[in-house]
């Protein structure tokens, strides 16, 4: 493969069902993890939420006083985002939807913030450095980076239970997605060697799900 593509996964299947699914599957800590990032936006900051999908999270942020960049590979992911942010606050606004490959987004001015949701687990090991490392790159200097994610639970009998349910659930979205079944990711090491610092790191109930503010040492 090219140094300059990664092997992305498009959830268009999953659009109709994302937001119920993870939401029966996570008890709402997905949704809660996502929120605990909004304390990271300031009014007036420009902000790329990368692989947006369809929540609620869209319109939660979209109300922060921030001008979003909401960027999917999935169209219907992104219909659904505008649907959900012009439900909200109606359609005059400065926010943006883009169908796109975050991994070829170039925009004219770095993000004072870059989200990335549930986001990176969708490709594999390889390919999600490749992507994190695109991603630093978009956050401008004394900027943020806002990773919510699955992560490896404090509780060992909580993580030897996740290690045996997550294979048989990521197969199923396997079959609509055709996203690699993997273990979970550890992006603490990549970052601290690109020259990043962890700012502000929250748990959610479901100590699985992770919270994390990170910026770039001066
Ligand atoms: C697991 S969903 C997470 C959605 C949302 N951020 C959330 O927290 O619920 C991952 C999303 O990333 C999108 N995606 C995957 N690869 C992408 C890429 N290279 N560029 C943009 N979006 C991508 C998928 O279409 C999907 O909507």
């Amino acid at each position: 493969m090219s140094p300059l593509t990664v092997r992305s996964v498009d959830y268009s299947p999953l659009a109709p069902v994302y937001t119920t699914i993870t939401r029966l599957l996570t008890g709402g800590g997905v949704e809660r993890t996502q929120r605990r990032l909004l304390a990271h936006i300031k009014p007036g900051d420009r902000v790329l939420d990368a692989g947006c999908g369809p929540g609620p999270f869209n319109a939660d942020l979209a109300r922060c006083g921030a001008v979003v960049t909401f960027m999917d590979l999935s169209p219907a992911m992104v219909r659904r985002a505008q649907t959900r942010v012009e439900a909200a606050l109606g359609p005059s606004h400065a926010h943006r939807f883009q169908v796109g490959d975050v991994f070829t987004h170039a925009p004219p001015q770095p993000y004072d913030v870059v989200i990335a949701a549930f986001f990176l687990n969708t490709f594999s090991w390889q390919d999600s450095q490749r992507v994190l490392a695109h991603l630093c790159g978009l956050v401008a200097p004394g900027g943020t980076l806002c990773i919510a994610d699955e992560g490896r639970s404090p509780r060992p009998w909580v993580a030897a239970m996740l290690d045996l349910v997550r294979p048989p659930t990521l197969s199923i979205y396997r079959l609509f997605t055709g996203q690699p079944v993997h273990g979970l990711y550890d992006y603490d090491p990549v970052l601290l060697a690109l020259g990043w610092t962890i700012e502000r790191r929250e748990r959610d109930s479901r100590d699985y799900l992770v919270a994390t503010a990170w910026r770039r040492v001066a």
